[in-house]
């Protein structure tokens, strides 16, 4: 990242302003006070500095520039809170495709959407605009969403680029245009058109429906650098205040369907794009609230792409809770024929994932040819869930399948995770956990946050202690440096693997559960040291097998067993 930008954007916005539209801030000292934005509190602690641009909390030691702030509270990766900040400051982030004097792709989709709007007020729009009414969507909605329409033109966009000094090569790179034995043409013709927005919210794709006649209902732009469907979520840019604000997202399949929310007041919902849902989507909604509904069209492709989409993000640690739209309609025609209540009473009674799974197999459970399937079926998802998620439906589940509860729990769990296991016990050896990185993240993080664990650490200890290296350089510069000095420095190099890694690790222990700093400490230090002693166990063992090994080494190996079992869980 140039970091000229990063100089610019930093100069361009006042962390007392940016600030003060969450909290409410007044004046103290050299700076400002008011209660934090990070953690519960009755009495101000949260101190912003005008003089550095930076805030401290004396309560819960959070600490940043405008660019933490941002990620903390909105939830975002550097590069997108960038994008944000850029964005309030007016200041344009070049892109590595853009030359000097080239336009830049988000450019040429900015310039599009506009072509595509103007399209639509025309006279050439005279049909789009009486489809969108059929449709029950009326002017401040186009202008809302930015509808747009494209010509039924071959190449009414490509001209329009060239005219703005945009180069054919641009243009194709762009995925609005296609290239034949003939030439480029325009992939869009005679749609109406969504432009997809990006979590910081630059246009980077476009959606496009037919309005008539024969061919493809939806098409999208195709893959790019800057547009990648997996990562990308309809109406995220808007919905994330909104799934924050009432701690619940809604997932639905279509355009239409979360147009259609928004507009009846449920703004906290996004679509998924016409793909199945994916692991990096539901990573994304996970980081705005616990709770997903997901409200997929009721036809079976629906039914199995909720099915599918529902264990992808109560992996990612969502709540799931499946809604059934009565009448086999979509969200979309449901509430042009309901008033929003409904749709609110819907959201009510829809069912925690477990009881949604046991309803779609009902069917096969009681028809005697599928049921022995179906069972299976359930207890392999089953298998993926956190026990205790479980357990709490363990009556309903027995119930469905006709197994008593203690069977039903051997056959979902086996021997090797009795049932009495309590939550403590699924901490760092839970295989999302267990990643080698994240322990090593979980550490950095406690560094930088916990003086006792800087306390009880010498700075060279982190290249025994740890493996990997972006981690070992983390961790040395937080003990041999001023830890709350040191986000802002690494902000300002851009040094966005140290800071990612203190995310990552602050979410790691996290999940960790709720127990005291001193016990997650120890527990992470030791399975670090654990996993260090393994490594040279090993190492020796290798040696060893190809007949390599020292007498020293043999030695050291046998101490190294007895070591390790002090480390042991
Ligand atoms: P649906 O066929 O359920 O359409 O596709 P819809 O959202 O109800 O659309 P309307 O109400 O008829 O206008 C759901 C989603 O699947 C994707 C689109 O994202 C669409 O919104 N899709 C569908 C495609 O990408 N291509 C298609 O041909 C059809
Ligand atoms: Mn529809």
């Amino acid at each position: 990242m140039p970091s000229e930008v990063y100089e610019q954007i930093k100069s361009s916005v006042d962390i007392v302003d940016l600030i003060s539209e969450r909290v409410r801030l007044r004046k103290s000292g050299r700076g400002y006070i008011g209660l934090c934005p990070f953690h519960d509190e009755k009495t101000a602690s949260f101190f912003v500095y005008p003089d550095t641009q930076s805030y401290y909390c004396f309560g819960c030691h959070e600490s940043g520039n405008i660019f933490t702030y941002i990620m903390k509270t909105e939830g975002l990766e550097f590069r997108e809170a960038l994008e944000l900040l850029a964005g309030r400051a007016g200041i344009e982030l070049r892109t590595y495709e853009h030359k000097r004097g080239e336009r830049s792709l988000y450019d040429i989709l900015e310039l599009s959407a506009n072509f595509f709007m103007n399209n639509l007020q025309s006279s050439q729009g005279t049909a789009a605009r009486a489809y969108l009414e059929r449709r029950k969507l009326d002017k401040s909605d186009i202008e809302r969403f930015s509808l747009g329409y494209s010509l039924s033109s071959w190449d009414a966009l490509i001209n329009f680029l060239r005219k703005q000094g945009v180069s054919d090569k641009m243009i194709l790179a762009s995925g609005l245009v296609s290239q034949n034995s003939m030439g480029l043409y325009d992939r869009f013709r005679g749609r109406l058109i969504f432009p997809i927005h990006s979590i910081s919210g630059k246009i980077v794709a476009f959606g496009g429906r037919i309005i008539d006649g024969d061919g493809v209902k939806y098409i999208n732009s195709p893959e790019n650098e800057i547009y990648s469907k997996r990562r990308n979520l309809y109406l995220l840019d808007e919905a994330r205040k909104f799934i924050r604000e009432k701690r619940r997202s809604i997932l639905v399949e279509g355009y239409m369907d979360a147009l259609r929310l928004h507009k009846c007041g449920f703004r906290e919902a996004v679509a998924s794009l016409g793909t199945s849902l994916t692991p990096e989507q539901a990573e994304l909604l996970s980081r705005f609230a616990d709770r997903c509904y997901i409200c997929y069209d009721s036809d079976n492709a629906g039914k199995n792409a909720s099915l599918r989409g529902m264990y992808i993000l109560q992996e990612h640690g969502l709540d799931v809770y499946v809604v059934n739209i009565p009448e086999g309609k979509d969200p979309d025609e449901f509430l042009c024929s309901n008033p929003p209540e409904k749709f609110e009473d819907a959201l009510t009674q829809a069912k925690p994932l477990i009881l949604a799974h046991i309803d779609y197999l009902k069917p096969a459970l009681s028809d005697k040819s599928r049921k022995k399937s179906a069972v299976q079926e359930l207890i392999e998802s089953l298998k993926k869930l956190n026990p205790e998620e479980v357990l709490q439906y363990r009556a309903q589940i027995s119930e469905a399948v006709l197994i008593p509860p203690t069977e039903l729990e051997q056959r979902i769990f086996g021997d090797a995770r009795p049932i009495s296991r309590k939550r403590e016990n699924f901490d760092v050896n839970t295989p999302k956990l267990e990643h080698e990185d994240q322990l090593e993240a979980g550490f950095c993080a406690m560094l930088m946050t916990e003086q006792f664990c800087r306390l009880s650490i010498e700075p060279v200890e982190v290249y025994e202690i740890l493996s990997n290296e972006t981690a070992q350089d983390t961790a040395y510069a937080i003990l041999t440096e001023n830890p709350e000095s040191l986000a802002e420095l690494w902000l300002s190099l851009g040094d966005v693997d140290k800071l990612g890694i203190i995310e990552r690790g602050k979410n790691f222990c996290a999940q960790i559960g709720n127990i005291k700093a001193s016990e997650k400490w120890e527990k992470i230090y030791n399975e670090l040291m654990r996993k260090k002693i393994t490594r040279k166990i090993d190492e020796i063992n290798a040696k060893l097998r190809r007949g390599e090994a020292t007498n020293e080494e043999l030695q050291e190996l046998m101490s190294l067993q007895k070591q390790r079992e002090i480390y042991a869980r």
